[in-house]
């Protein structure tokens, strides 16, 4: 603690960002240059592991019935999952599509993976497509907190995920207000004996802004949210890094405006919602 006051006190923010400009020997290049050049520097994540990681995907388009107010068909949502498999495939993931889910085989599928070991795999990948409400996404028969998802790869719980970048992608309306709650790991399997909190390492991508907007799906090509994502990861994932193809991700779904008979639906926008707690930066593999 002492270290990290004296290193506060001593390099201001202005020390902090000159230092790391200088970092590669003077030449202010693009971190994305010096990846080609093949130097890792501690300020991303170490990708290249022996594989990429496993993409879970779970599309859920039939509703029962009996779930609150009957949850209407997702046309168009099985174009988005497609999208996403092909996506995450070239980029070298192992993908797993599973359509239509309840809440417990949710559960069942993530705890599965949590469970595994990850040692040899350098991230972790879930798209979940859904309707939802705040904080919660559905299964095929309810409402489930997305908390319980998520926190099964929280450092403590998946050790050899500890100190990853684990991306979780929601095509949901306003799927919002994970719990943050910070808590230390007792040790990474990883060498190094330093704590990092178990909520580290997470990135949530919601396809909408949290309160009140909509999140859009054109009934033939899907969601405006997962075709912009996917747009952006094939153009730039070989070069730009993560949070850039982010907030171009944003920029696209901005530009779309929906079109509807009804006029209430007519005409609205949308904006996606990145939830960092990465802790690196991230470029995939070439
Ligand atoms: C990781 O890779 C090594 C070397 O290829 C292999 O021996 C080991 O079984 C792998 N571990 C897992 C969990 O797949
Ligand atoms: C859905 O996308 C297609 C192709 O971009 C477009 O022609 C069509 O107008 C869109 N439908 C709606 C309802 O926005």
């Amino acid at each position: 603690i002492m270290a990290n006051m004296k290193d506060g006190l001593q390099l201001g923010q202005d020390e902090a960002d000159t230092k790391s400009l200088f970092g590669s020997q003077g030449k202010s290049l693009p971190v994305s240059k010096s990846m080609d050049s093949g130097i890792q520097s501690d300020e991303s994540y170490k990708m290249d592991y022996p594989e990429i990681g496993i993409c879970i995907i779970i599309n859920n388009k039939n509703f029962h019935p009996a779930t609150a107010k009957g949850m209407a068909f997702r046309s168009g949502t099985d174009a988005d999952a497609a999208h996403i498999r092909d996506t995450f495939m070239t980029l070298g993931y192992k993908v797993n599509l599973n359509n239509d889910r309840t809440c417990k085989q949710m559960v069942d599928i993530l705890q599965n993976v949590a469970k595994d070991d990850h040692s040899n795999q350098s991230s972790f990948v879930c798209v979940l497509l859904s309707h939802g409400e705040d904080g919660l996404i559905y299964g095929t028969d309810g409402p489930l907190e997305l908390k319980i998802l998520t926190g099964l790869f929280r450092g403590d719980r998946c050790k050899s995920l500890a100190g990853k970048p684990k991306l979780f992608f929601f095509q949901a309306c306003r799927g919002t207000e994970l719990d943050s709650g910070i808590e230390t790991d007792s040790r990474s399997e990883e060498s190094t004996c330093q704590k990092i909190p178990v909520e580290a390492d997470f990135l949530y991508a919601y396809s909408t802004a949290p309160v009140g907007y909509y999140s859009w799906r054109n009934s033939s090509e899907g969601s405006w949210f997962i075709q912009s994502l996917c747009l952006m990861l094939k153009q730039h994932a070989k070069k730009l890094e993560l949070m850039q193809i982010l907030t171009r991700v944003n920029r696209k779904v901005a530009e779309y405006s929906s079109y509807s008979n009804h006029p209430d639906f007519h005409a609205k926008k949308q904006i996606p919602c990145i939830v960092s707690m990465l802790t690196k930066e991230l470029y995939f593999p070439h």
